[in-house]
């Protein structure tokens, strides 16, 4: 009998270890690790991942012999979806959505899948819910049932074999956590299981030119294996994210073969099922008519478009000898060294002063472009002065005080413009050369320059 191959891999970020220990080296965590079957050693020559299977006859190639001819990409319904895989399904690829439980990855696939179905053939493999509730609640958001293939299964195996008859172009997996082979002897949700499943669809995905769409539920449970040991084997990973409690759910992948990652697709949950924003600006800019002080609308990027995301922040004396520097959705050390910065070269103490920042709409901003807004809106709430309704303001702020230029400024400014902005504060090298239409565009290169433009 062939020697069964195991490792020790780490749970939350998939590291593997030759034996057991207790916490993992690459991400620190401890009690994560756990045995992993790699499956039979027979398989390890099949288990290529490079192409179909007609590609048998390997050979050594240049770049430019490689046949070019792409295959056209899969539209969904959802051209947020699309946007986000970076322009439709590609056949023959392995997605992940992942997502806490109640996210509604279920609702977003049945959606996708019930309007694919339509046009090709798609199969939705459910292992978490029994048909009729599918079925159910499919009737229930009003969708065209008619054309989707649905099947109730776990095996991958049974699964793959199904799929080879039926030839769909999508099958959707909901979830891996549920999926088990045969020959894996854990039970289903466990590291070794969900390695495995995921491999062997991938595989199949990418030999049969199928795409593959895999659901994965997020938990801190060191027992259930997470989506992050998934990872490296599939093509797409992105995740669905938004409280239960929120109207507003998103789309961001972290990993994209085949686009531009960090991209952003907002969804609302209503009760007909998922609907998508097309205008997303608009939500994290609902402010009230008075907007009071502190508060600044800044431009970041987010993957290939501009949002427009409003900022708060709150300056108050404080009754504490350290007084407190809290940041939502932005990162503390950059907050410190903003506010060092503003000490040397704006002359604003605050070393007296609780500073609370936070980024509305619970958006997570990661670019240094919000430096100049937060030092603004810092300023607006440490003076009382409410700033502009219409102002707009982003530039990154180096540590002696010069406004260094961003990415993409043309298409920010746009950006801003068609949501009404009249001024802009940014960076003197973004300036356009002809700023758009209805706006005024202050460039400024150093911090007091952006003071005095106030
Ligand atoms: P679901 O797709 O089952 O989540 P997941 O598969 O990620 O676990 O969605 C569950 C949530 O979505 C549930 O809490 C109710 C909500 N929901 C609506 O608000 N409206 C709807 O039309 C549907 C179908 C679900
Ligand atoms: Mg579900």
């Amino acid at each position: 009998m062939a020697k069964t191959k195991t490792a020790f891999v780490c749970n939350e970020c998939g590291q593997e270890f030759p034996r057991w220990q207790g916490q993992c080296n690459a991400c620190h965590e401890w009690n994560t690790i756990t045995e992993v079957r790699l499956g039979l050693a027979k398989n390890t020559r099949s288990a290529s991942f490079s192409g179909y299977a007609g590609a048998v006859d390997n050979q050594v190639q240049t770049l430019d012999q490689i046949d070019l001819n792409e295959l056209p990409r899969i539209a969904s319904a959802f051209s947020e979806l699309d946007r986000v895989l970076g322009g439709g399904i590609v056949p023959g690829s392995a997605i992940l959505i992942g997502g806490h439980p109640g996210a509604g990855k279920s609702t977003l696939l049945l959606q996708t899948l019930c309007l694919l179905a339509e046009s090709m053939s798609a199969l939705y493999v459910t292992g978490e819910e029994s048909l009729q509730q599918v079925a159910m609640r499919a009737h229930r958001l009003g969708l065209p049932t008619g054309k989707l293939r649905m099947l109730s299964e776990t095996s991958v195996e049974q699964i793959c074999n199904i799929a080879d008859k039926e030839k769909p172009k999508v099958i959707v997996v909901d979830s891996i956590q549920v999926m088990h082979m045969s020959d894996v002897q854990s039970s289903p949700g466990s590291v070794s299981q969900v390695r495995e499943s995921a491999s062997f669809l991938t595989r199949f995905a990418k030999q049969n030119g199928i795409a593959v769409i895999m659901v994965g539920h997020v938990t801190k449970d060191g027992s259930l294996a997470g989506p992050k040991v998934l990872e490296h084997c599939i093509d797409c990973s992105i995740m669905f994210e938004g409280d239960s409690d929120s109207r507003y759910r998103t789309l961001r992948s972290h990993k994209n073969r085949f686009g531009a990652i960090n991209e952003l697709g907002v969804f609302a949950m209503t009760e007909k099922g998922l609907k998508e924003v097309a205008n997303p600006s608009a939500i994290f800019l609902s402010r009230g008519e008075d907007a009071g002080a502190g508060s600044l609308v800044m431009v970041i990027w987010e993957g290939t478009r501009p949002l427009l995301v409003e900022l708060q922040v709150l300056v108050d004396s404080s009754a504490m000898a350290n007084p407190r520097r809290v940041a939502v959705g932005m990162d503390a050390n950059r907050l410190a060294m903003l506010l060092a910065v503003m000490h040397k070269h704006a002359g604003l103490l605050m070393s007296d002063q609780d500073v609370f920042v936070n980024v509305v709409g619970g958006v997570k901003v990661t670019e240094t472009s919000a430096d100049l807004t937060v030092l603004l809106a810092m300023v607006s709430s440490f003076r009382e002065a409410p700033l502009a309704r219409d102002l707009v303001a982003f530039g990154e702020v180096g540590l002696s005080g010069e406004i260094r230029p961003v990415p993409n400024g043309q298409e920010r400014l746009v950006e801003a413009a068609k949501h009404g902005f009249k001024r802009a504060i940014v960076p003197k090298a973004n300036m356009p050369k002809k700023p758009p239409l209805g706006m005024e565009v202050i460039g400024v290169s150093k911090l007091s320059e952006a003071l005095d433009a106030l």
